[in-house]
């Protein structure tokens, strides 16, 4: 029996020492495929620990991949309690996800986990859930959470990859705040290089979220965007939650509305500003940002507005608001800013990206290409908006850090 087998062998283990319902196994969190339901099913009739066949294992193993990938999406879930008295909820809050238990009666609400990233709950009998949790320096693993008592420590039943990160070093995020658009806190943070050295410099990758009505997380990314990848290949990352970001409040959520542009790019000039003052170990002539989706769409934006980054990187972006569909203040875009692009950009798109189709990519790459300025366009045949099968997500890596 290999990882996974262990894995879920174990987690039965802690789930029948306390009279776990069928519906709270390990493998539930992803418990949408076939291949996770039959081992559910064996589960039910032996109700005993399990071997999987390496056919199943590889099932389990892929499912639970791409339940990974699916939590970078920070989908939100509820759940009812067995009494039907409160109601259990993931939130994003400040850069973590954080499961909420909620007095139905009262609607008083109790945080029953802390730092970090959880992604999905299951019910696992009236006084305990299980939860799916990462965070930067910790891949997702399975933990248990008392429902009793506020910010009960979380219990880890799982640790199926320890051989694998006890072998890598990874950078935990430090957090800041300044003062961005509007005059409003935003939070941000940073990863050291590896293997940092106070007295060197080191040139600076600036990660930008997507959504744009979604955040940069404390959580351990299983597909593209993991920030330890960029302070590996030696840069100091930063990632910074601008205006429209989930987590500090609706009417911050909603700030961005009409200001694609304007608010975040503030807040990330801003942002970047406050680390250059802080830390003289970043070289401020090196700078680099790379983004997806509205990421992308912000890493083209970065190319019309300023020529502070050497390099950037445009995964699924949005160029072309005219042919897109959202109509804001921002509507001509091209017309404003494409004038002015003239920073070396790596773009990349999925074929079957439906959201925003390659043209979005082909454009900005023509336009650089045409004006003699290196651009690499990185075309993904077999991917819609995220590149998330192993082998695209190595090749990206390859792309991107080269
Ligand atoms: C991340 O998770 C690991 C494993 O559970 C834990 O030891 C560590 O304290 C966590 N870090 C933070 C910042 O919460
Ligand atoms: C840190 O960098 C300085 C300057 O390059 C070097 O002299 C020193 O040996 C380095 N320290 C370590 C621990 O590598
Ligand atoms: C929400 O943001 C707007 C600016 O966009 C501000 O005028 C308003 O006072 C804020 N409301 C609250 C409740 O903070
Ligand atoms: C800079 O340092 C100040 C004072 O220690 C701190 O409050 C602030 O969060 C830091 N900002 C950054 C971007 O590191």
């Amino acid at each position: 029996m290999g990882r996974t087998g262990a894995y879920v062998d174990r987690a039965l283990r802690v789930l029948a020492d306390t009279r776990v319902q069928l519906a709270a196994t390990v493998v539930a969190v992803s418990a949408a495929t076939a291949g996770v339901i039959a081992v559910r099913r064996e589960v039910v009739t032996k109700r005993t620990p399990i071997s999987l066949t390496p056919n199943e294992e590889s099932l389990v193993r892929e499912q639970l991949a791409r339940h990974y990938a699916f939590l970078g999406e920070g989908g939100h879930l509820l759940l009812w309690s067995t009494d039907g008295a409160r109601l259990y909820a993931l939130a994003n809050d400040r850069a973590g996800g954080r499961v909420f238990s909620v007095d139905i009666a009262s609607g008083a609400r109790t945080a029953l986990t802390g730092s970090g990233y959880v992604s999905s709950i299951a019910r696992a009998g009236a006084d305990m859930l299980l939860a799916v949790y990462s965070n930067t320096t910790a891949s997702a693993d399975i933990y248990a959470v008392e429902t009793a008592g506020a910010e009960a420590a979380m219990r880890q039943i799982a640790n199926v990859n320890h051989d694998i990160l006890d072998s890598v070093r990874l950078s935990p995020a430090e957090d800041f705040w300044f003062t961005g658009a509007r005059g409003d806190q935003v939070h941000g943070w940073i990863l050291r290089p590896h293997g940092f050295n106070a007295s060197r410099t080191y040139p600076l990758a600036l990660h930008i979220h997507g959504g744009p009505q979604r955040a940069s997380t404390h959580s351990f990314s299983h597909g593209q965007w993991n920030p330890n990848m960029n302070a590996a290949a030696g840069f100091a990352v930063v990632q910074i939650n601008f205006h429209g970001s989930s987590g500090y409040g609706q009417n911050f959520t909603d700030s961005i509305r009409q200001k694609w542009g304007g608010y975040p790019y503030e807040d990330l000039m801003k942002g970047l500003d406050a680390v250059l003052a802080n830390h003289t170990f970043v070289n401020g002539r090196r700078l680099v940002a790379l983004g997806g989706s509205y990421g992308g769409y912000m890493a083209n934006w970065l190319n019309g507005n300023t020529d502070r980054f050497s390099a950037l990187v445009s995964h699924d972006g949005q160029f072309d608001m005219v042919s897109s569909y959202y109509t804001t203040d921002e509507l001509w875009f091209v017309e404003r800013l494409a004038g002015k692009f003239r920073t070396p950009t790596l773009f990349i798109h999925g074929a079957n990206d439906f959201r925003l189709s390659l043209e979005q990519s082909l454009a900005p790459w023509t336009l650089l290409r045409r004006r003699g300025i290196p651009a690499r366009l990185v075309y993904f045949a077999d991917e819609g908006h995220w590149a998330s099968r192993p082998g695209n997500s190595v090749r990206w890596y390859r792309e991107v850090l080269e």
